[in-house]
């Protein structure tokens, strides 16, 4: 992803400064209403359920924030088409679409620990435009859009100027399936730990993505991530100057799951290096028969 491709999705959307304006507000409020709402029910919850995959999780926060989210979206902009995370899709998906993770960090929020978001993007066909990341334990809120400019809160936020992966500060995470496939990211971790000043795991991808664009770590890769993950964590890395990819350095694709956002001067150096990892054999995790599935 080159460092204009949200404006050239806002300019094949129409949109034009101020309804990009506009739309910008309307995802930092609602950003922060989801936040809010998850606030009330931090370090209460009453229902905590096993959706399927091992640890992947949903409570009555996500819930309870899903549908304030969805509420105020409907309210304030009803013709924009949404996917939320845990009630699906809502009109049609290939034009200006909401991309909603209510509880960004479920497993973090479950546990007491206080690093959850709740993340709101803005995709055109498919490509980030826009987005509000709300972090509520922090009272910070990530948001931006192009041609305005990223912001933490009030204050302009830009990318790190690191350009010595042996200088930088990383962050991964592993998706749920991560006990089901060989592809689970373990390998790259060890990598990056192994080349860097440190790798963290913050159990939050919108919040690793809004750290990033806020220069307070270097860059982030991760696999197995939904479009709700991403949509706004991509676009306010990009509109803080870093640069977004796939793994190989190509243009990054929301349907892939698969992530490498970074400040630009380290982009080059972990494309090179994440081209050499090679999974670990699944004994190296005490669980020797599993093997690698697609990607
Ligand atoms: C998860 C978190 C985690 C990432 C997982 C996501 P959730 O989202 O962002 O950091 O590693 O892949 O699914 O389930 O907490 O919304
Ligand atoms: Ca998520
Ligand atoms: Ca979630």
């Amino acid at each position: 992803m080159t460092s204009n491709l949200c404006a050239q999705a806002a300019e094949q959307a129409g949109l034009n400064q101020a309804a990009l304006r506009h739309l910008a507000d309307v995802a930092r409020e609602v950003a922060e209403l989801g936040g809010a709402e998850l606030m009330r029910h931090y370090g209460r919850l009453s229902s905590i359920e096993n959706k399927g995959r091992i640890g992947d999780l949903v409570t009555n926060a996500d819930l309870a924030a899903e549908a304030r989210v969805l509420e105020a979206l409907r309210e304030r902009t009803p013709e924009i088409a949404v996917l939320a995370e845990e009630s699906g899709a809502r009109g049609e998906q290939d034009g200006l679409r909401w991309c909603v993770d209510p509880l960004d960090g479920t497993t973090n929020f479950a546990h007491g620990y206080p690093f959850f978001a709740t993340s709101i993007g803005l995709t055109w066909q498919q490509q980030p435009v826009l987005g509000a990341i709300a972090v509520p334990f922090l009272n910070e809120t990530f948001w931006g859009a192009p041609g305005l400019g990223s912001f933490l809160n009030t204050s302009p936020m830009q990318v790190s100027s690191c350009n010595h992966l042996a200088d930088a500060l990383l962050v991964t995470g592993f998706a749920y399936d991560r006990h089901t496939r060989l592809d689970n990211n373990y390998a790259e971790f060890c990598w990056f730990t192994h080349r860097t000043r440190g790798v963290r795991r913050g159990g939050a991808a919108a919040v690793d993505l809004a750290f990033v664009a806020a220069g307070r770590l270097d860059g982030y890769w991760e696999r197995g991530l939904a479009p709700w993950d991403l949509a706004a964590g991509v676009a306010l890395v990009e509109i803080a100057g870093g640069q977004v990819s796939d793994y190989r350095g190509e243009r990054f694709d929301i349907g892939s799951g698969r992530v490498l956002a970074c400040a630009p001067g380290l982009h080059q150096a972990m494309v090179d290096e994440l081209n050499q990892v090679e999974p670990l054999s699944g004994a190296c995790f005490g669980a020797p028969g599993i093997t690698a599935v697609g990607s």
